[in-house]
């Protein structure tokens, strides 16, 4: 008790405060999210997410080129195609703008680890992520396509592939795909607690996917829940997930962990979209120091069980050395 204890012992100089910390964000388990688009020449700027772009396969090259050498080491890719349907098509085509993407990058990056999104969101018309049957997201026959679309990621070149959809049972659908197809070795990370966020919105604007009627709360997560997403992240275990995430990440610390304290898996936290343009928005307008807010979050996410982050600041922590 005081005057005996005295904290500030410990926080007089910036040796003993290195000294005794428990936490050190690190740039290796960063991964870095890009937008691959088809059909188009140039890179398009996303309005609501400042700094990230949709790319055409060969922009995505040259800018994987400089973000390589910045430090990348691991991305995860998303699709948007050419054309929209009710079934998907372009999620699972060997041809489509994810399979393309993968085996180019592979060609020029072989050392790169991909991780694809396999989800049909952005490949449908509907916006929805799974098969539409009247105004219901039918859960069974999506099974099969997300199947289908993680072996075609697989053919392609991918090194892990991460369904975001929120059917159930899709995490064994695709591990008994890849198995039968021979990617026994491919791991599976799986959007395990995935809840209904307001924070995707930038995501939709960038990947035109918001839905076309309704919402996605009869398959994602309502935010009022906790132990469900231990009962989520179970099942995916079960079913094999190799290393299960909990989306979206700051509003959701309490969440990582409580999974990161109840499983021996990896953990992985998504720090989504709108978290990304949050702060981006701050910095613009004066409201905050980026690079401050930056380094407080990962963090934060960090410190609260994430074993890896996916977050769209990667480009700007690597290039302005956030972490030193
Ligand atoms: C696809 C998907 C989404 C995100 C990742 N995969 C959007 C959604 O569920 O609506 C969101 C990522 C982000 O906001 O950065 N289902």
């Amino acid at each position: 008790m005081y005057p005996y204890y005295r904290p500030r012992r410990l926080r007089e100089n910036e040796i003993i405060r290195d000294l005794i910390a428990e936490t050190k964000p690190d740039y290796n388990k960063l991964i870095m999210p890009y937008f691959v688009i088809e059909g188009v020449d140039s890179t398009q700027a996303i309005e609501s997410m400042p700094g990230i772009q949709r790319l055409p396969i060969d922009n995505l090259l040259k800018q994987l080129d400089y973000d390589v050498k910045l430090g990348v080491r691991a991305i995860i890719l998303f699709g948007i195609p050419y054309e929209k349907d009710e079934k998907a098509s372009g999620a699972y085509d060997e041809n489509g703008i994810v399979q393309k993407a993968c085996r180019e990058i592979k060609k020029h990056f072989p050392e790169l680890l991909i991780i694809t999104d396999v989800c049909l969101c952005e490949y449908t018309s509907h916006g929805h992520c799974g098969m539409v049957k009247g105004k219901q997201i039918d859960n069974d026959s999506t099974l099969e396509l997300l199947a289908k679309t993680a072996v075609s990621h697989a053919m392609a070149g991918a090194d892990i592939i991460a369904p975001s959809d929120m059917m159930d049972g899709r995490v064994e659908a695709i591990r008994q795909e890849l198995d039968d197809k021979g990617f026994m070795t491919i791991p599976i990370l799986s959007y395990a607690a995935k809840y209904a966020s307001a924070f995707y919105g930038p995501f939709r604007d960038a990947a035109g996917s918001a839905p076309q009627f309704g919402d996605r709360r009869s398959y994602q997560m309502d935010y009022r829940n906790a132990h469900e997403a231990l009962k989520e992240v179970y099942l995916d275990i079960d079913e094999g997930a190799d290393i299960v995430m909990v989306k979206p990440a700051l509003s959701y610390l309490d969440i990582i962990y409580r999974v990161k304290q109840s499983m021996e898996l990896p953990v992985c936290a998504y720090n989504v979209s709108g978290e990304y343009s949050m702060v981006k928005a701050a910095g613009t307008l004066g409201f905050g120091d980026e690079a401050k807010l930056v380094r407080e979050i990962m963090t934060a996410i960090f410190r609260a069980g994430a074993d890896m982050v996916i977050s769209y600041h990667t480009c700007d922590i690597l290039k302005n050395r956030w972490f030193d």
